[in-house]
């Protein structure tokens, strides 16, 4: 059943913004015009993923950057590494970071929910 979730001019162009509708988290994405909605949870551990950057059609996580596909839900690409800089880190700290990013890098990525959307006048409504 399509609820209003908000206003069409919330959502600029190329932009993102999250919602909790029916006790789902999405995200609401504005892709040339038109409005998308995908799960607000990353597909690989959960981030929130409006914190992330849409270019496109492809949205980014903000955690370990994988990307998925906005109009489909596909994951396109996993997690990478984190970039630590050239800044010297001491050995016990470096030996953490890269533990802990062997371990995300196992973890699969999954796709992301899409949810029908369609534009009523001025009105967001989204099928969740
Ligand atoms: S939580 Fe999104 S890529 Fe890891």
């Amino acid at each position: 059943m399509f609820v209003e979730v908000t206003k069409l001019d919330e959502i600029a162009p190329g932009g993102m913004k999250a919602y909790e509708v029916n006790g789902k988290e999405i995200v609401l994405c504005n892709y040339d015009g038109k409005i998308y909605a995908v799960s607000r949870r990353c597909g690989h551990m959960n981030s929130p993923l409006e914190m992330g950057t849409l270019e496109g059609y492809i949205l980014t996580c903000p955690l370990h950057s994988s990307q998925f596909d906005i109009t489909t839900g596909e994951a396109l690409s996993g997690p990478v590494p984190t970039d630590l800089g050239n800044e010297p880190i001491p050995e016990n700290l470096m030996r953490y970071f890269q533990y802990v990013s062997t371990i995300q890098s196992k973890i699969k990525t999954y796709n992301i929910e899409t949810y029908p959307v369609k534009v009523e006048g001025n009105s967001i409504m989204v099928d969740v």
